[in-house]
């Protein structure tokens, strides 16, 4: 499966969402996830995402966004369409340890 990561948090350009052929985007207030039991591991979502927060869980130490996006993909409600990412995104590409400070 693909994961969405720290990178997202903020950030939610969400150009994710328009390519994925399943539809297994799901977004919360600060970040989106995949759900991984419906993610068809195509990697056409990983160079869509312009802050690159889209990985294949088969890279080392993303066992924490493995279970991150378990988790809230059943949770936060499904997402298919693009929309405005916030006004400071391209500001919040740069910020460090973002999970810690925004996740809610
Ligand atoms: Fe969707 Fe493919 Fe990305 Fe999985 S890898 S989230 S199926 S676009
Ligand atoms: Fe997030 Fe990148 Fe999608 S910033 S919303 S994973 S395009």
């Amino acid at each position: 499966t693909y994961v969405v990561t720290d990178a997202c948090i903020r950030c939610k350009y969400t150009d994710c969402v328009e390519v994925c052929p399943v539809d297994c985007f799901y977004e919360g207030e600060n970040m989106l996830v995949i759900n991984p039991s419906e993610c068809i591991d195509c990697g056409v979502c990983e160079p869509e995402c312009p802050a690159e927060a889209i990985l294949p869980d088969t890279e080392p130490d993303l066992e924490k966004w493995l279970e991150v996006n378990t988790k809230y993909s059943a949770e936060w409600p499904n997402i298919t369409e693009r929309k405005d990412p916030p006004e400071d995104a391209d500001e919040m590409q740069n910020e460090e340890g973002k999970f810690d400070k925004f996740f809610s």
